[in-house]
């Protein structure tokens, strides 16, 4: 079954055209990647996705629903988790905080001390420091933070933005391993946008490759390592 489908012909800001021709489908309870170079789109597309850039042409649909244009609000009372770019945490905030304002939508105390408890199975590390600032976590830890925070709505389909971004070897490892935990556990649907080519492949059902715009490769991950050109193309 197809939770999230995508239909560009076209996209971007203002005048300047950025997508041109992009569809994606995502299944459910797999991981999809996003792969490509700097500036091919990719974050533009989660944006399209989540409602935050609007398309004059697109058609984006979830569970066979149209929810194109949907302010991001309303995507995420629908289903959607979106992590952008950069794993931002409220600093001010300690780790559980943090984590209550992901389960903003949830009325019940008593069900945000159930999500709390069952999204930091996933995040021990987490864990241990409950009561911590978020300011002072590293930046290993903050993307854990963002990542389980953004779990509390239990959604339907994850979007996640680059989120081994600036971190040490090491940290992407143990990054990808989160997020594959997360999909193995939970089933939750994940699209994830990665320029570490490599380490995304081993996780993913399917993959999308942009190039400026557009979907120069769609399938399984072991039909681009299959491909000489497309290695050379994606650094693999
Ligand atoms: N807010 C914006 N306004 C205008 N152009 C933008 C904006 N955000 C991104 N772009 C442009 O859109 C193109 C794709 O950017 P982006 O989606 O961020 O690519 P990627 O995430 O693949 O690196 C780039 O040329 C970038 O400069
Ligand atoms: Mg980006």
């Amino acid at each position: 079954m197809i939770v999230l489908k995508a239909d560009i012909p076209e996209a971007g800001y203002g005048k300047k055209v950025v997508l041109r021709n992009v569809s994606i489908n995502v299944e459910q309870s797999t991981i999809v990647g996003i792969i490509g170079p700097n500036g091919a789109g990719k974050s533009t597309l989660l944006k399209v996705l989540m409602g935050i850039v609007k398309t004059a042409h697109g058609t984006v649909s979830m569970d066979g629903k149209v929810i194109t244009n949907h302010s991001s609000e309303e995507n995420v009372r629908n289903g959607i988790s979106f992590v952008p770019q950069g794993n931002r945490v409220f600093t001010e905030l300690t780790v559980k905080e943090n984590l209550e304002m992901g389960g903003y939508l949830l009325k019940d105390k008593v069900e945000i001390e159930k999500r709390l408890s069952s999204v930091l199975e996933l995040f021990l590390d987490l864990k241990d420091r409950i009561k911590q600032d978020a300011g002072r976590l590293s930046g290993g830890e903050k993307q854990q933070l963002a990542l389980a925070r953004a779990l509390m709505l239990q959604p339907k389909i994850l979007l996640l933005d680059e989120p081994s971004l600036g971190l040490s070897p090491k940290l992407v490892t143990k990054a990808f391993e989160t997020i594959y935990n997360i999909n193995q556990q939970w089933k939750t649907t994940i699209l994830i946008v990665e320029q570490k080519v490599r380490e995304v492949l081993k996780i993913t059902h399917h993959v999308y490759a942009l190039r400026m715009g557009e979907v120069v490769f769609a399938g399984a991950p072991q039909q681009l390592q299959d491909s000489e050109e497309l290695k050379r193309i994606f650094l693999l």
